[in-house]
């Protein structure tokens, strides 16, 4: 089983990967570190919600990395092709606002990604190119329980319904 954890920059993604990879002794991949390594050539602004990685570029990284038991970290890992699963983390945008400051990002880059999350621009496009997308709040729940609920969603298939996209709104 292949999964992707995308979202925003900063919903939580590494964090919630690595946790629940060493949690269930599965594979781990940094896929912006991968698509890197991958070809020097690639001209994109990592940090951005919006990029969209050429096919055979992301067929190179399918065809690479192992077919069974790995969880995909990054905020393009949705586009990946045959995914078994895609976990779309979101964060109310106030909170991301902080955890992007934390991270000492500029004003621009801030701005930008909290109006991507703002209008569900990953959720939308993950939901375009997968089957099987659960969207799961990180804001005010810790990374422990977020992980134990993602691991749920992977091990029991019959939970995927109580996690379906498009239940956030954050312009509400
Ligand atoms: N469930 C959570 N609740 C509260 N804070 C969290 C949670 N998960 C992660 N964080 C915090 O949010 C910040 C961003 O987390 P992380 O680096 O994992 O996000 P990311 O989505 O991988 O970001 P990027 O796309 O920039 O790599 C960190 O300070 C982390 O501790
Ligand atoms: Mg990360």
């Amino acid at each position: 089983m292949r999964v992707a954890i995308s979202g925003t920059p900063g919903t939580g993604k590494t964090t919630l990967s690595q946790l629940v990879a060493e949690k269930l002794d599965w594979h781990y991949c940094d896929l912006n570190s991968y698509l890197t390594q991958l070809t020097d050539t690639l001209p994109y602004d990592w940090d951005r919600s919006s990029v969209i990685v050429p096919t055979h570029t992301l067929q190179a990284v399918a065809d690479q990395l192992p077919a069974h038991s790995i969880i995909i970290d990054g905020h393009l890992s949705h586009q990946i092709p045959a995914l078994d699963l895609v976990c779309v983390l979101r964060t109310a945008p106030s909170e991301l606002h902080k955890r992007l400051l934390q991270k000492g990002w500029s004003s621009q880059k801030i701005q930008e990604n909290v109006n991507a999350e703002e209008v569900d621009v990953i959720l939308i496009e993950a939901c375009e190119m997968n089957n099987s997308v659960c969207e799961i709040n990180t804001t005010d729940t810790g990374s422990d329980a977020v992980s134990n609920t993602i691991r749920d969603i992977i091990a029991k298939p019959s939970q995927r319904s109580r996690y379906p996209p498009g239940t956030i709104d954050w312009l509400a």
